[in-house]
């Protein structure tokens, strides 16, 4: 059962939270007169005793003390008898909670600080790639063309939402549940916005502490985990995609890039092999982070209120999210800076002239023809072109003006990139003018984060 039912192999992680929880409980208790100033710094000097104990490696951590919490306790208490008062007034239900809403603080903030230096590395990526036009792909088929910057920064868009999401999760992760106790809360005349204020759980605006309102929820609610769990899966989907992207891209059969030799491998057999190895690591990690936001809805979702002990396997899936997503942008970020576009393989691939069908439909509707229509004309000179095996632009004028009437010697204009680009100029697009805003418009929101 020992062996079973311990916590502390995974949730020593939490030991600076529990320790600063501890500190702020108890002088909240002295302020309150619960215990005395000298009971205080006592104890207070005792954690911090252990705190340097636990980051220089000499902490003995006791496995047959079942959690981090009695772990730290038991020391303190061998060590400063007045201890035995610390848990006055708490329990370990609302003591995971308040250390748990901590490092989900500092975690958050470590994402964060990881995703904007992603971001960063991105948009240079984008602005050092702006003259290589590439095709852009719709069901894995050529469609239109686009500029590398523009593709790279639907990467930008993406990771700033993750962001927002990681915001969102700092936000609702700064709420004091300490003084909950159980479940009801303590007979003993404790002051919960003390503890707040010393912890930091205090709104950015006014400054004033913020507590949870109801004990029972306070020691049940995890929705915080599902909401970190859910900002790390969203973050590994989009790791993911954009993985895909780079490995397709990689293959002889694209060739658009070359990757890093730091970031990819040999083959063990195959001499002439060069995997991208990093990049299928990321799209593979990004099961485990759906799996484990997977793993705390199946663990909450049938439990009464309130704390059950179910609720201890809540923190391993959060840890693990927290590392694979940190590591994955680490690795992203630094293979990104690396990665170089094969301009040649680029041209060959956006010089395709049907990748500008659209905009031959485009120019017949300003000539006055009904988009239904010029779309059907369209198709019927993409089936002449194939009929007569010449390029959809080589085409004679005759043949064209066959088809629709309302043409002139102007239709082969549209066969022409800088035409096409310079025609999507509007708001998203990817013209060159519109690209160079972007950029300089996430560079500006890039200084004010700083
Ligand atoms: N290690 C426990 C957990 O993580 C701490 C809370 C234990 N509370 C209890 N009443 N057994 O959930």
């Amino acid at each position: 059962m020992l062996r079973f039912s311990e916590s502390v192999s995974f949730d020593k992680l939490l030991a600076r939270f529990d320790i600063q929880g501890s500190i702020a409980h108890a002088k909240m208790l002295a302020k309150t007169g619960i215990i005395s100033k000298t009971e205080c710094s006592r104890i207070v000097a005792g954690l911090a005793k252990i705190l340097k104990k636990i980051e220089s490696g000499e902490f003995q951590w006791d496995t047959s003390l079942e959690d981090v919490h009695m772990n730290i306790e038991q020391a303190l208490t061998m060590d400063v008898p007045e201890a035995a008062k610390l848990h006055t007034a708490r329990s370990r239900n609302d003591q995971v909670a308040t250390d748990m809403r901590l490092f989900f603080k500092y975690a958050c903030g470590e994402v964060e600080k990881k995703l904007e230096k992603l971001l960063r590395v991105l948009v240079d990526f984008a602005d050092a790639n702006k003259k290589i036009y590439i095709a852009g792909y719709t069901h894995l088929q050529r469609a239109q063309p686009v500029s590398a910057a523009h593709h790279i920064l639907a990467w930008v868009e993406m990771f700033a939402r993750d962001v927002e999401r990681i915001r969102f999760a700092a936000e609702a992760a700064n709420v004091s549940p300490l003084g909950s106790g159980a479940i009801a809360g303590t007979t003993l005349p404790i002051d919960r916005l003390e503890t707040a204020r010393l912890l930091g759980f205090v709104d950015s605006e006014s400054g004033d502490p913020v507590v949870t309102g109801n004990s029972m929820d306070a020691v049940a609610d995890r929705d915080l985990f599902l909401e970190f769990a859910f900002a790390c899966a969203t973050i590994g989907v989009h790791l993911s995609r954009v993985s895909e992207d780079i490995i397709i891209w990689n293959t002889s059969e694209f060739a658009f890039v070359s990757l890093p030799d730091t970031f990819t491998t040999g083959s063990s057999l195959m001499p002439q092999k060069k995997n991208p190895d990093s990049f299928e690591l990321m799209r593979g990690k990004s099961a485990r982070l759906i799996g484990n936001l997977q793993t705390l809805f199946t663990l909450v979702k049938g439990l009464p209120l309130t704390y059950n002990r179910d609720l201890q396997e809540d923190k391993p899936p959060i840890f693990d999210s927290f590392a694979q997503v940190c590591v994955c942008l680490d690795v992203l970020a630094e293979c990104v800076k690396k990665i170089k576009f094969r301009k040649d393989k680029c041209d060959a691939a956006v010089s395709d002239p049907l990748l500008l069908a659209t905009d031959l439909a485009d120019y017949f509707v300003m000539r006055g023809v009904p988009f239904r229509k010029a779309h059907h004309y369209v198709g019927e000179i993409v089936a002449l072109s194939e009929r007569k095996k010449t390029p959809i632009d080589k085409l004679d004028d005759a043949d064209i003006f066959a088809i629709c009437d309302k043409a002139d010697e102007s239709w082969r204009s549209v066969f022409n990139l800088d035409r096409a680009f310079a025609m999507r100029e509007k708001i998203g697009m990817p013209g060159a003018k519109q690209i160079e805003a972007q950029i300089a418009a996430w560079r500006g929101t890039f200084k004010k984060s700083k």
